[in-house]
């Protein structure tokens, strides 16, 4: 029987339908002001896509800060059990998962059979999140995909030295006000979340196989720096957006087998 798994994040929304131990659908899309309104929509796209009907599914894990407003899920699990679930699934070797996505950014530790042992998480400050990249790309009018190919033009960096998402989008607009080249402010950037990455993994310890999930994966730049300053290679997914939702639709597999969904 169909499965489902829903991760309603801050900024997109993803479904994926798992029938048969493969992916029958995935879809992903900006969540938008109404998460309720997200989840139906994902869920109708990937319905569509696997030929399933609603009722036809035996199980719905929802996931994301949204998980609450979503009305056919028949389980809420948190993100870090979903993407530590995904994760595993993709490649059974990892120990840690860096998972970066709009509003907040987690550090994972997992043991070899893929359980949390341990995590870290800030969601305190948009700083350190896919969000502050936002904020600065509109700062500096350049698109989430040119920032990434520019980042990689150099390796000098204007320092950032404000701690805040509103303070540091005031003082890279001065930095552009005075003529900094962007591909050093955007280094600048990249460092001050790598900063705070880096931070958290050195407090709980970064163990490797080490993966990262969530949109910021797809932000080259930061994968290469945050590669650099761990010291270690950081394995990527084929779409880290879609990890959440990927566990949880396993998680939704486990349970249908019997298993008790586990929740942390
Ligand atoms: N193509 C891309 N290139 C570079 N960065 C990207 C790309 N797509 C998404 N991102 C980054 O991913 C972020 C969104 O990540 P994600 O979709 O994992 O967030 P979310 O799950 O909605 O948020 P949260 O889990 O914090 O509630 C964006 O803010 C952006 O910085
Ligand atoms: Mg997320």
């Amino acid at each position: 029987m169909p499965v489902a798994g829903i991760d309603v994040g801050s900024l997109s929304t993803e479904v994926v339908i798992l029938h048969e131990g493969k992916i029958a659908a995935a879809v992903m899309l900006p969540t938008g002001a109404n998460s309720r309104t997200a989840a139906n929509r994902a869920m109708e796209q990937a319905l569509s896509q696997s030929g399933f009907t609603l009722d036809a599914l035996e199980n719905v894990v929802a996931t994301g800060y949204g998980r609450v407003s979503v009305p056919f899920a028949h389980a809420k699990v948190t993100e870090i059990t979903c993407h530590g679930r995904g994760a595993h699934f993709l490649d059974p070797e990892v120990r840690t998962v860096i998972d970066i996505g709009g509003q907040d950014s987690k550090v994972i530790c997992l043991n070899k059979q893929g359980k949390v042992v341990d995590f870290l998480m800030n969601d305190k400050c948009a700083a350190g999140t896919g969000r502050f990249l936002e904020v600065m790309c509109q700062a500096l009018e350049v698109g989430l995909a040119d920032f990434s190919r520019l980042a990689l033009i150099t390796v000098e960096a204007v320092p950032i030295s404000s701690m805040c998402t509103v303070f540091a989008e005031s003082e890279v607009i001065s930095l552009i006000a005075d003529g900094y080249p962007r591909e050093k402010i955007i280094r600048g950037i990249i460092a001050s979340i790598v900063e705070r990455t880096e931070a958290m993994a050195g407090r709980i310890g970064v163990v490797e196989k080490v993966m990262m999930t969530g949109g910021v994966a797809k932000n080259r730049g930061v994968v290469e720096a945050l590669q650099d300053a761990l010291g270690v290679r950081i394995a990527l997914p084929e779409d880290p957006q879609l990890v959440g939702a990927l566990g949880a639709a396993l998680l939704a597999q486990d349970g249908q087998q019997g298993r008790t969904t586990m929740s942390l």
